[in-house]
């Protein structure tokens, strides 16, 4: 399902940041630099991380790819499968789970028919679950992209569901 990134290679600009930002850190710490390194890597190649994304970004830190692949997979900001047009990310941390983001989780599986780590079939949706979000006060809660949506119900998905669908499809990107 992946389109693969064959053959990553940053841009001028990319570049040039991404060498102001390793040379934040003193010479022999460069792979410092790889969680932002990454986040660049993810916003210039499609919105994930592939295999070779990962062996360029190894390469260009001198450091071993298998290293890249620990980070990269251990955090779940960053994807590793390419994802929908929109991921959804679902805080299942206790205080959430008390109000019930499990339900929610549940809820929208069945209504976009993918597991957590899925994407539905008309490619716009991604669902990821998250570890606390920092909004505990307001959960059940989910972040997309750099909103929250707080204090969730199935109708609140429902609406929000329906209102990302309609951007996504109508921007055909
Ligand atoms: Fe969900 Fe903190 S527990 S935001």
């Amino acid at each position: 399902m992946s389109t693969e990134v064959t053959n990553p290679q940053f841009s001028p600009e990319k570049m040039a940041e991404v060498q102001r930002v390793i040379s934040l850190f003193p010479e022999g710490k460069q792979k410092s630099a790889l969680l932002r390194i990454l986040h660049i890597a993810e916003e210039e190649f499609g919105g994930w991380l592939s295999v070779p994304t990962m062996n360029y970004v190894a390469e260009i830190l001198g450091i071993q790819p298998v290293e890249v692949y620990e980070v990269a997979t251990f955090y779940t900001m960053f994807n590793i499968e390419k994802p929908g047009k929109v991921v959804l990310e679902v805080c299942r941390t206790g205080p959430c789970m008390l109000v019930g983001s499990d339900n929610i989780i549940d809820y929208i599986q069945q209504k976009l028919n993918i597991e957590v780590g899925g994407t539905s079939a008309d490619g716009i949706f991604t669902l990821k679950t998250a570890e606390c979000l920092g909004a505990c006060g307001y959960g059940p809660m989910l972040q997309c992209g750099k909103h929250y949506h707080e204090h969730l119900t199935p109708e609140k998905v429902d609406a929000l569901l329906e209102s990302l669908r309609n951007e996504h499809t109508t921007s055909s990107n």
